[in-house]
């Protein structure tokens, strides 16, 4: 069985990053998508509040699975039995971090590699700070997150 970990802040999950879910479920039997709990930068959505958004999104991919991590990402997915670390690259600016980050991970778990899903060219421009921005400034999101982010940052506009 093929497993893999697609870890990120998801504050809040995109549609950019439901694409990479359903692309990464048809090359691997298990996705566990894999929450950061204590990011560095303070989230905007607390942990319960990720996790909802995401399970509302993903529960129609039957091989994905929602859960939360913290620590480090390798120790995680070692526990997971993952084979591999699922990331996704939007633009070169994404690459520097993430090649730093591949690289770290891999000297600290060789058996374990990073797989890059390019993002689909729909959402290359996308990023979940944006869309925070975008909708606290009273603009229209929809069709760039799921339906779960919609509505919560709608009754978050509300409060
Ligand atoms: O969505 P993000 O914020 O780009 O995700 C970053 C994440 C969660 C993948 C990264 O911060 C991470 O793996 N954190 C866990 C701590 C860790 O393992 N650090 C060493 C990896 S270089």
């Amino acid at each position: 069985m093929k497993i893999a970990v697609y870890p990120g802040s998801f504050d809040p999950v995109t549609n950019g990053h439901i694409d990479i879910i359903n692309r990464a479920a048809k090359i691997f039997d298990l996705v566990h998508v894999a929450i950061i709990v204590n990011p560095e930068k303070t989230p905007y959505f607390g942990i319960d509040e990720r996790m909802n958004m995401l399970k509302a999104a993903v529960g129609g991919i039957k091989k994905a699975k929602v859960d939360s991590f913290d620590g480090l990402l390798v120790d995680y997915a070692a526990s997971k039995k993952a084979c591999a670390i699922v990331r996704g690259l939007r633009a070169v600016s994404d690459f520097d971090y993430e090649f730093q980050m591949a690289l770290t991970n891999l000297r600290m778990c060789p058996e374990i590699e990073t797989i890059f899903i390019m993002t689909d060219y729909k959402y290359s421009y996308l990023s979940s700070s944006l869309v925070k921005q975008i909708s606290s400034l009273g603009g229209n999101v929809s069709g760039l997150v799921p339906d779960s982010v919609l509505k919560k940052l709608k009754s978050r506009k509300r409060s």
